[in-house]
């Protein structure tokens, strides 16, 4: 796992844990024991610490926090790291990191404990641990500050955001960039120039009283927004003080401390799962693990708002697009949007301009059929019309040749339908992407039973090649995440219907923990699209019910939302602030009145327990029909695509949160009062109890 090579007096440990050198406590004592070897070693008078050329180490395992069963286990993982940690620290010779690659968490606390520090050009660092309800527990929090100060400290560990190898030098996270391409000898150099250990945990050169008081006393701003659920923020800002304010002996226990009553905690633990669920979603144990097909250029038809979406997603990631469209304004405006948004981020100093013509290079624009012919994957986006889309599908056949992977980003129209007629059926599947599809992580890859085993595999190899979350779903109307969706959002409108308010219901799922409500939502994505996607999904599962009168009649209004200036809620020219709607008002009252009913007041409660429990209703049909491969993919899936709040785990881990017998309770009494949408499947009855 360590390589250790001595010449010039200098010893190199090189990481060697493939693929990507993930710190075990197995990597731990192997290094521990090489930096002793190395300092009893008389020829060598430094060492240095190194991962691939390319690649440092990705940090720590984490399989080891989430094997975790209790806190004197996590206090007991944190000080394996710390004092790990703290012997590289304690070399009598000294050490350079140099490292290369995304340095996150655990590896960048390892570079932080070496004495001296020299990056890769492209290098990133960060701290992502806040990212998962947890907090760094080697001992980040206590050398971090020490390097860059407690402001930029604090930024870092409490966003989890990345700075870039320029930063990192500017603010003395790092020593050096390698000029050239060998890093090692750049920390050579380092050495060379530098002849004793430097230890981090003493050094005070970077620390300020009053900038570091000042970060301290903004911090519970930054705080103020944080859900009661998790405390990881809190307990990064304990730790830091802690450590500049008392001793950083004192700091590393409260890390310690801290990293077990995180752990401890339900958010953490959701989060955990989340991200061994979104590795998990793209494999398919049926399939035999194959080298994935290199797609290294694809063609996109249609450049609407998903085709140029698809086509900047696919260029930012290195992918060659030729996009086609029938219509000249449809490309030129599509691509001057990726053209801004591309050179948007030079400016924002996410990207050097250089780079930003490199990608903006792979893009092409045509109305040229010839111009797509050779590409090994074409996307289809164009409007959802399933005799336009047999069109395009069956030019896309005639165009190019017999191995190019046909991918139709469909929302509602069934893959069989649109591989009927086809010469090579087996050839097409689903990627549907979530708007805006170049920011948007999930791509939920669809496939008939009669999609190739080789052309699945390719799909899901892609979607990760483009840095996105596969999730492998059956051909079923709504797919996966508009099947749970949908209702949820048909749901909102009932609940309007019979007499909540549109604040108190968008209100409450806020505070449940989505990102906004779904009525906003619904004034967003257009009430005309609900319309459309819901004709398709009730048709198929009657049992959902009719789309309330109230989203119908607006619709008839032309109260679209947003883009028409009123929706559910009023909208002011220019501004997206949702005004009461006197509009929707009396439109409820018409409706009420029609169907005989009075309105009636509707608690904060049955709101979440209604919205919440009619996607829960759904995930176990999904589950029961085999749309999903695993729960977990479910969860990952709706978490996602529809910002389900990500400390509860998705929709499934929550409702084996709540017990399957309380949950199966709550939708018999709702079945009874509101009909067969609540209706428990086989699959849910059969599991009551089981957790
Ligand atoms: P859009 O209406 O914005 O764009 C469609 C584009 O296709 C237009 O530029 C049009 O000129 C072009 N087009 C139509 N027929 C063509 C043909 N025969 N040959 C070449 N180009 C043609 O539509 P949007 O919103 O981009 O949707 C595209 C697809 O993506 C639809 O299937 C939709 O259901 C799906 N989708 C849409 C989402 C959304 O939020 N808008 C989300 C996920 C999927």
């Amino acid at each position: 796992m360590i390589e250790s090579t001595v010449s010039g007096g200098v010893c190199v440990l090189r990481l060697n844990a493939p693929p990507v050198n993930t710190i075990t406590f197995a990597l731990l004592d192997e290094l521990v024991a090489a930096v002793r070897r190395a300092c009893a070693e008389p020829r060598v008078r430094g060492i240095i610490l190194t991962g691939r050329p390319d690649h440092f180490s990705a940090g720590a395992d984490l399989a080891l926090f989430r094997d975790l069963s209790n806190a004197e286990e996590a206090v007991r993982a944190s000080r394996v790291f710390q004092e790990a940690f703290q012997a590289v620290e304690d070399s009598a010779k000294p050490v350079a990191a140099a490292v290369a690659g995304r340095v996150m968490g655990s590896a960048l606390e390892l570079a932080m404990a070496c004495h001296y520090r020299v990056c890769d050009k492209a290098a990133r660092f960060s701290m992502p641990e806040v990212t998962l309800g947890i907090n760094p527990g080697g001992g980040g929090t206590q050398r971090l500050p020490r390097l860059v100060g407690a402001e930029e400290a604090l930024g870092m560990l409490l966003t989890g955001d990345a700075v870039d190898a320029r930063r990192a030098c500017v603010t003395g996270l790092m020593d050096a960039v390698c000029a050239g391409d060998d890093l090692v000898e750049s920390a050579r150099a380092l050495l060379q120039s530098a002849a004793a250990p430097r230890r981090t945990s003493g050094r005070t050169d970077r620390l300020n009283g009053a900038a570091d008081e000042a970060a301290f006393r903004s911090a519970p701003e930054r705080l103020a927004g944080v859900r009661p659920e998790i405390i990881a923020p809190r307990i990064i800002l304990e730790a830091v003080r802690t450590g500049l304010k008392e001793s950083f002996r004192a700091g590393l226990r409260k890390e310690q401390e801290g990293f077990a009553e995180c752990m401890g905690t339900p958010a953490a633990r959701n989060k955990i799962y989340l991200f061994f669920a979104a590795r998990q979603a793209g494999k398919i144990p049926a399939l035999p693990a194959g080298p994935a097909a290199d797609i290294t250029r694809a063609a996109v038809i249609g450049m609407g708002s998903m085709g140029t979406g698809i086509a900047q997603a696919f260029i930012t990631c290195g992918i060659r697009v030729a996009v086609l469209d029938q219509d000249d304004a449809a490309l030129r405006k599509g691509a001057d949007r990726i053209r801004s948004s591309i050179r948007g981020r030079v400016e924002q100093g996410d990207l050097k301009p250089e780079a930003a013509e490199g990608i903006l290079g792979l893009l092409s624009t045509t109305a040229d059929w010839e111009q797509v012919a050779d590409a090994p994957l074409v996307v289809e986006a164009v409007f959802e019309e399933t005799a336009v889309k047999r069109a395009v599908i069956g030019r896309i056949e005639a165009a190019c040749g017999d191995g190019t992977i046909i991918a139709t980003n469909t929302s509602t129209i069934s893959l069989d339908v649109l591989a009927a007629g086809l010469r090579r059926p087996e050839r097409l599947v689903g990627m549907h992407f979530f708007n805006p599809a170049h920011h948007m992580p999930l791509v939920e890859v669809i496939r008939r039973d009669a999609t190739a085993d080789s052309v699945v595999a390719a799909a899901l190899g892609f979607v990760k090649s483009i840095r996105k979350t596969p999730v492998l779903v059956r051909n079923r109307e709504g797919f996966l995440v508009n099947r749970l969706f949908i209702p949820y959002l048909k749901e909102a409108f009932w609940l309007l219907e019979e007499g909540a308010d549109a604040p108190a219901i968008d209100g409450a799922m806020v505070e449940f923990g989505f990102p906004m409500g779904p009525l906003t939502l619904v004034d967003m994505a257009g009430l005309d699209v609900l319309v459309l996607t819901d004709r398709v999904l009730s048709r198929a599962f009657p049992a959902h019910g009719l789309l309330s009168q109230v989203a119908v009649r607006l619709v008839e209004r032309g109260c679209l939302g947003q883009k028409s200036g009123a929706g559910v809620y009023r909208y002011e020219k220019g501004d997206r602030t949702p005004y009461p709607s006197a509009e929707t008002a009396q439109v409820i009252a018409e409706v009420q009145q029609a169907a005989g009913r009075a309105p009636r007041p509707v608690g904060k409660d049955e709101i979440t327990r209604r919205l919440v429990l009619r996607m829960v209703n759904e995930a176990f049909y999904v589950m029961e029909e085999g749309v999903a491969q695993r729960e977990s993919d479910l969860d990952v899936a709706l978490v996602l695509g529809t910002g389900f709040p990500d400390f509860r785990g998705g929709v499934l881990r929550y409702a084996r949160d709540l017990g399957l017998g309380n949950v199966r309770a709550d939708l018999d009494r709702l079945a009874e009062e509101h009909g067969a949408r609540f209706s428990p499947c086989r699959h849910l009855r059969e599991m009551e109890g089981v957790r």
